[in-house]
């Protein structure tokens, strides 16, 4: 009886302990998104679905997956070139069929601070 309370136990510990870094790791992924020596995203993005310069985010990783959202936040450029779907349709949403793209990104993303950004555009989903 004993034995079973405590592995009950241990499992409650794990999954809190995994709760709160998925929590964490979502936490430095806004505030990479809002620092302007992060991402610096907020000055083009809010976050929840009204426009700025770029779309509201709100909702974007039930528009995108998420190996579309990885490879445009690591190069936005090339992703933008693309034939993938999930490219041309945000193409003719922003309007933007012909035009090269804003730049969506300020410089080297470490892939903890993608990861990290991807926790964080996740939580905005409503
Ligand atoms: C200089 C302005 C600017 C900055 C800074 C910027 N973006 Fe963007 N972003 C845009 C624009 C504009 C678009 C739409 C494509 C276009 O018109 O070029 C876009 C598109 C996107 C999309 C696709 C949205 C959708 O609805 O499909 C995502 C995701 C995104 N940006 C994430 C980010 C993240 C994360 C950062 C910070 C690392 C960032 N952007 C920084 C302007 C910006």
């Amino acid at each position: 009886m004993r034995k079973v309370f405590v592995s009950t136990q241990s499992v409650l510990v794990v999954f809190f302990l995994s709760f709160s870094f998925a929590w964490a790791d979502a936490k430095r992924g806004e505030e990479f998104f809002n620092s302007m020596q992060g991402g610096d995203c907020k000055s083009c993005h809010r976050v929840d679905g009204s426009k700025l310069v770029g779309p509201g985010l709100a909702d974007v990783t039930k528009r995108h997956t998420n190996e579309w959202l990885k490879a445009f936040l690591s190069d936005p450029q090339a992703t933008w070139k693309s034939e993938h779907p999930e490219t041309l349709e945000l193409k003719t949403r922003v309007r933007k069929t012909r035009v090269p793209i804003t730049t969506c990104k300020k410089g080297p993303m470490t892939s903890e601070q993608l990861q990290d950004l991807l926790d964080y555009l996740a939580t905005l989903d409503k």
